[in-house]
């Protein structure tokens, strides 16, 4: 098939692939596909910034090649070592031959734990600079912005940021810029891919913008590695921005209720906490029949109070509820209040457990509430009072 390079500057060229089908990114939900996006740099030095996964060897091929036969391609660039950024980087190296291949200190370990190969890499630093022939990139080590190994790599003459993982989202799309998209959209997106992916590295993304600032970088253009690319002033404003309140994780007025239920018992208790939070802040209830754990996570990144609940099933966390907790766990929110309730028939350990996992997280715990069997009238009056009494407390949190 026959793929097109789209043109970012004069001297650059987006040469990725997109994959309109990706529902599943290593446990995130991606209902919107994502791309891999790689980029040529047009220059004495024909260099290739990242590949892309495995399978989309036709796209990457064929739009390098309506620009310039891969074998001139001089040098490559490996950002990030992560699989849909260096799943092709062998075939790519066998194809193009390159004189080097730039990573960093971190990539060199990882690509030779991911392939076992023999090829020589060119180790760079923060602050390293090479001289492409009429244009010059500067390398920014950003360890575990996404892994240990991703950096930056900064065209100084365009003013242009490859980001790799960050400032992306996982968005398929025919228009490749950020100003040809609905902003809306790339709200969602943005934050739906900061929450499962960047998250837990919240206080590195924070001195990021600082080490950006120590190196004189002031992108003009910043195009990461999924996504569109952002060209407009308004945009790249937009998304530093929201980078920063998200990694602040500063609590918001309102209550996340996220919950599953074997007969419903859970369900009318979840329904209780969020109508008695609902008279004071914003609400969301989360059923996870019918959502993910991803959606789970934009939610939790835009919410100051969760309401964890669940059954008991076999003495523990009916399970859709222990998967949840667990990935939201590893995400490591920040700055939240919390309460965990749940139904039982005669062991009941789902509320403590939850409780517990809650604490492993750093939530607050406000309170907790288990219902023998189906929670009568007097009990999810109980249930309204403790949705309030959370958003009592958060609202005291969010004015302090
Ligand atoms: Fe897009 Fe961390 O890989």
């Amino acid at each position: 098939m026959h793929f097109k390079p789209v043109k970012v500057t004069d001297r650059v060229f987006w040469v990725g692939a997109v994959d309109w089908k990706l529902r599943n990114f290593h446990g995130y939900t991606t209902y919107r596909g994502s791309t891999y996006n790689a980029y040529l740099i047009m220059d004495d030095k024909i260099t290739l910034v990242d590949a892309v996964k495995a399978p989309f060897k036709d796209q990457l091929v064929s739009r390098i090649s309506e620009l310039v036969d891969p074998e001139k391609i001089s040098y490559i660039i490996s950002n990030h070592a992560e699989m849909d950024h260096s799943g092709l980087l062998p075939d790519m190296v066998k194809l193009v031959k390159p004189e080097k291949i730039f990573v960093s200190t971190m990539g060199a370990k990882a690509l030779s734990a991911q392939f076992h190969w023999d090829v020589d890499v060119e180790v760079v630093k923060s602050g390293d600079r090479i001289n492409l022939g009429k244009s010059h990139i500067t390398f920014l080590e950003t360890r575990m912005l996404h892994w240990p190994d991703s950096m930056f790599s900064y065209l100084e003459e365009e003013k242009l940021l490859f980001s790799q993982d960050a400032f992306g989202m996982h968005l398929a799309t025919d228009r490749l810029f950020a100003d040809e998209m609905e902003r809306d959209i790339l709200e969602f997106e943005a934050a739906t891919y900061y929450a499962n992916i960047l998250m837990p590295y919240s206080d590195l993304v924070l001195k990021l913008f600082e080490k950006v600032e120590e190196l004189g970088i002031s992108p003009e253009i910043v195009a990461p590695d999924h996504g569109p690319i952002y060209r407009k002033k308004e945009d790249i404003d937009w998304i530093i921005t929201r980078y920063k309140e998200w990694a602040e994780q500063r609590p918001t007025k309102r209550v996340l209720v996220v919950y599953d239920t074997m007969w419903g018992s859970t369900e009318k208790m979840a329904y209780a906490i969020g109508e008695g939070a609902s008279d004071l802040v914003d609400v969301k209830v989360v059923p996870m029949q019918g959502s993910t754990r991803s959606d789970v996570a934009y939610e939790v990144l835009i919410s100051g109070a969760v309401a964890f609940g669940a059954p008991t099933l076999n003495n523990n966390i009916f399970p859709s509820m222990a998967d949840v907790l667990t990935y939201i766990k590893g995400l490591r929110p920040k700055n939240l209040l919390g309460v965990a309730f749940g139904s039982y028939g005669w062991s009941g350990e789902s509320v403590e457990q939850i409780k517990k996992v809650m604490e492993e997280m750093g939530v607050k715990i406000v309170g907790e509430i288990k219902s023998r069997y189906v929670p009568d009238e007097a009990l999810l009056e109980e249930c309204r009072a403790l949705g309030r009494k959370l958003a009592e407390e958060l609202i005291k949190v969010c004015s302090g």
